[in-house]
């Protein structure tokens, strides 16, 4: 695996999560309206994208919006909104670069246009395999659980499975990120040290980083510092 830009004997997290925040941040200190912000957050997506695939790492999770951003002004989520169309037409280069494109999230509460796209980016990138790159979208971690724990009360009420049959296991299997591995390490910019809801059930054992650079501004070279770091740490998971 390519890892010039790593010291010798670097571990790469195989799952890297990382929450986009800043964005409107940096518009403000510009004086520009908040969707400029996010314009230019989408241009570092694509950039960092490509640096991690570079690195090698082999998922990538981006926070792009939470099922609590519905709250923002509605001129903001329908920017965000357009944004997603279109990026999801540039996201289709990222197939050509044998990455493999998943969704996670509620998808019913989005336009009906935006949907079919994600599902044809995701259909048309399922063999590639040189790096998985997943956007949450409409994405709550408590939602994520709760439509998991529908699921197998659906079973249960079937006569499928019993209470007593309910493993971490089984509400993992039933969770957006079916065949996703655990976070190992989850990035948040932009200064705030919280999870906001990002993965909270796959994040249990992840190492967190924390930097106060805006997503905007955020570059490989701190991707880069994120991964040192992480190689750094002395991951236990509850062992010795
Ligand atoms: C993150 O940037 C992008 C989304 C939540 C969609 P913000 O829009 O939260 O930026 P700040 O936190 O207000 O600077
Ligand atoms: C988290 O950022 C959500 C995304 C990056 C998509 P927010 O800006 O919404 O989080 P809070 O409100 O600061 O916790
Ligand atoms: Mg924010």
């Amino acid at each position: 695996m390519a890892k010039a830009y790593l010291p010798e004997g670097t571990k790469v997290p195989c799952h890297v999560g990382v929450i986009m925040d800043g964005n409107g941040r940096w518009a403000k200190k510009r004086g520009l309206p908040r969707k400029f912000g996010h314009r230019e957050g989408a241009k570092t997506f694509r950039e960092i994208t490509r640096h991690a695939k570079r690195l090698g790492i082999s998922y990538i999770t981006y926070y792009a919006f939470s099922t609590e951003n519905w709250k923002r002004p509605q001129d903001e989520v329908d920017a965000i909104m357009e944004l997603f169309e279109k990026y999801l037409d540039e996201v289709r280069d990222f197939i050509d670069e044998n990455i493999r494109v998943r969704f996670i999230g509620d998808r019913s509460r989005l336009k009906e246009t935006l949907q079919k796209k994600m599902a044809s980016v995701e259909e048309d990138s399922k063999d590639f395999d040189s790096m998985t790159l997943v956007l949450a979208i409409n994405y709550g971690g408590q939602d994520e659980i709760a439509h998991s724990c529908r699921v197998l009360a659906e079973r249960v009420k079937n006569g499928e499975l019993e209470p007593s049959d309910i493993t971490p296991e089984l509400i993992e299997q039933n969770l957006y990120t079916e065949e996703i591995p655990p976070v190992d390490l989850v990035i948040r910019p932009s200064g705030e040290q919280r999870l906001s809801n990002f993965m909270i059930w796959q994040s249990a054992y992840a190492e967190f980083y924390y930097t106060n650079i805006l997503w905007p501004d955020f570059k490989g070279s701190d991707l880069e510092k994120a991964v040192i770091e992480y190689s750094d740490r002395n991951r236990r998971f509850g062992g010795v």
